[in-house]
């Protein structure tokens, strides 16, 4: 039977005893996380979000006390009341309170629990699903707990931060209408409306910006943004950003300042530790042509190198075709890969690349005067010489080379360049790697819709050296863009927001939009400029991948307490799910369930 708090009030959560409270009477509540009983001497550990403390109930303890201490099991809810003393028996190293125990003389069963379905502390025996479905179980492990407890160190930190700088926190609506951010909308159909739909935000981008034109200056938010995406390890259909705007600013500079002071506040109050600034900034075209990526991880080297000039005209017509169709060679130079690597491994090294649509991938090793590989036979001696300096090989290395247009050379030895770097365990993981991407491209030609489109989204400004080449030469401009990039992942974009009507309208003139599209996505956006529009420029975080950066978490599951998998559907509430007839009729809809709607 379960009792009740009967006026009980806790002195101290469990993990924070300290040598503070030693013989004093404290009053502590939690779960059961282990019981053991040895006859006239049982021990409890008692778990709450603060960590562990030994509850003892001995030969002193009232009788009636010790019977029910012997009655708890794993989970139980529990609050005692005890005298809080240096352990009888041995120090426990593992846990804050390890020297410590409490003596009970009162304890109250407030909740008793039936067996779970799985034994809390053990993650690695039970199979993801079954945590999942019983998520309010696993969220009781300590890890779960510290990741959530960071989470919430970093976002009050921002709210302060943020809140000091003078931006103000104003909420934007969920039910919207639909911004192009690139990803596909999560739509919620309306009743009163037959046939309309409200998309749930992909970004508060659109009223970010009205905001700033509603005259508040600087905003900010910590957002829930829905995208109907692929999933990933850092990919969840609803996610969080710490998103803002501030206006009277001109050039990226003046945003990545306040974002910087904000990323350190974060380090600092959450991990303790001081970055050095300012963060170091490489330009969208140094991040691909190094690094193959425009989120480079840069705690190891192994750069991509260009050797299209050396076999520009080579008679092997993989090398000089691909120089001669606009494309280029590039190599990495995996250092000292020669005898880590067997033939079928490097094999296996092609089907890697061939996944970003490379043909191919071509390499050579060299071993004291030997050369090997699949291009030897293929190049002259001068060729090989000349890519041999080039890429300083030394003996034991092996070259990697890929032949193809830019984008799939870059993409390709990125990826190769990280595999890599995992497998010969280069990554230093107790490092932070933080750096600035910057002038991102502006557009990009999309060949699946044969129109360009926005690399960022369609509101961001060029960059001012670069307008004139808006009617000339629309792929050569760059944009006033940056993103935050923390040990090679995407933590953070932003960029200058054009506030020019005419230059807006040109922007959507080439990203194809008709002026009746311009009229029906953002007629309100765009008519709002007409009023007065302050120069002004944003960015928002991910805050998930924030606190996965700073808790050293692979996925992005543990560290959002109700998350999605990868179907994005909810294990524990069986969420999406169907709904009463009743329901679509209220909302006009009829479901298909035809083969080309399944
Ligand atoms: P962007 O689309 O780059 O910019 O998003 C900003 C940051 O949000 C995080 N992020 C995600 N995190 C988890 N799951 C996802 N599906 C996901 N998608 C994005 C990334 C990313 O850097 N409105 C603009 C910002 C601006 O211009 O101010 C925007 O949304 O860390
Ligand atoms: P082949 O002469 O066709 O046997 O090709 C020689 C080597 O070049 C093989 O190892 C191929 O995998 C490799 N190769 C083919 N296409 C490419 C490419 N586009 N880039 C790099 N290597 C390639």
């Amino acid at each position: 039977m379960a009792e009740s708090l009967n006026g009980l009030k806790r002195t101290c959560l469990c993990g924070e005893l300290t040598a503070e409270y030693l013989n004093k009477e404290v009053v502590v509540f939690g779960f059961t996380a282990k019981i053991r009983n040895m006859g006239g001497l049982i021990f409890i550990d008692l778990r709450d979000r603060t960590g562990i403390i030994q509850l003892v109930a001995d030969n002193n303890t009232p009788i009636e006390i010790l019977d029910k201490a012997a009655s708890v099991k794993n989970e139980y809810v529990l609050a005692a009341k005890g005298i809080l003393r240096k352990r009888q028996g041995a120090v426990n190293t593992k846990i804050s309170t390890g020297e410590f125990e409490i003596l009970i003389n009162d304890l109250r069963i407030l909740s008793e629990a039936e067996t779970t379905p799985f034994v809390i502390d053990e993650k690695a025996a039970v199979l993801e699903p079954l945590r999942l479905k019983y998520r309010y179980l696993e969220l009781r492990r300590p890890e779960l707990q510290k990741n959530l407890i960071v989470r919430d160190k970093i976002t009050k930190t921002a709210r302060d931060y943020l809140s000091e700088n003078g931006f103000l926190e104003i909420e934007t609506p969920f039910l919207g209408k639909s911004t192009p951010e690139g990803a596909r909308d999560y739509l919620v159909p309306s009743r009163v409306h037959p046939g309309s739909f409200y998309a749930l935000p992909q970004s508060p981008q659109l009223y970010k910006q009205l905001l700033m034109i509603a005259g508040f200056d600087r905003y900010y938010q910590v957002a829930r943004c829905f995208r109907d995406e692929d999933l990933r390890a850092n990919r969840q259909p609803e996610f969080t950003q710490i998103d803002m705007e501030m206006s009277y600013v001109e050039k990226e500079s003046d945003v990545m300042e306040v974002m910087e002071g904000l990323v350190c506040a974060i380090f600092e109050k959450t991990i303790a530790k001081k970055l050095p600034r300012p963060f170091r900034t490489i330009t969208y075209k140094e991040a691909m042509e190094k690094y193959g990526s425009d989120k480079p991880d840069t705690r190891f080297g192994m750069e991509i190198q260009d050797v299209s000039d050396i076999v520009a005209n080579s008679e092997f017509s993989i090398f000089s075709g691909a120089v001669k169709n606009g494309g280029s060679v590039r190599l990495i130079n995996a250092n000292g890969f020669q005898n880590r690597l067997s033939r079928k491994e490097i094999d296996a090294l092609s089907d890697i690349v061939k996944t970003f649509k490379a043909k191919g991938l071509a390499w050579m090793s060299f071993f004291g005067d030997e050369i090997k590989g699949t291009v030897v036979k293929n190049l002259s001696k001068d060729e090989i010489d000349a890519i041999k300096a080039r890429s300083m090989a030394q003996s034991g290395d092996i070259l990697f080379f890929v032949a193809d247009k830019n984008s799939v050379v870059f993409n390709s030895l990125g990826a190769l360049r990280l595999h890599l770097a995992e497998k010969a365990g280069l990554i230093d993981n107790s490092k932070f790697d933080i750096l600035w991407v910057t002038d991102f491209p502006l557009l990009e030609f999309s060949e699946e819709e044969n129109r360009f489109v926005a690399v960022h989204h369609p509101f961001t400004m060029p960059k001012q050296e670069d307008i004139a080449l808006l009617d000339t030469n629309p792929e050569a401009v760059r944009a006033a863009a940056y993103d935050l990039v923390i040990n090679g992942q995407e933590a953070g974009g932003g960029s200058i927001r054009i506030h020019d009507r005419e230059l807006q309208a040109k922007m959507f003139n080439l990203l194809g939009f008709t002026d009746e599209d311009i009229e029906a996505k953002f007629g309100f956006f765009v008519n709002a400029f007409k009023y007065g529009a302050p120069p002004h420029g944003g960015l928002a975080f991910g805050l998930d991948r924030l606190v996965m950066l700073l808790t050293g978490t692979e996925s992005i599951k543990d560290v959002i307490a109700f998350p999605k998998v990868q179907n994005a559907s909810c294990l524990m509430s069986d969420a999406p799910s169907q709904v009463d007839i009743k329901q679509l009729n209220d909302l006009h809809i009829l479901i298909d369930k035809s083969e080309k709607n399944g």
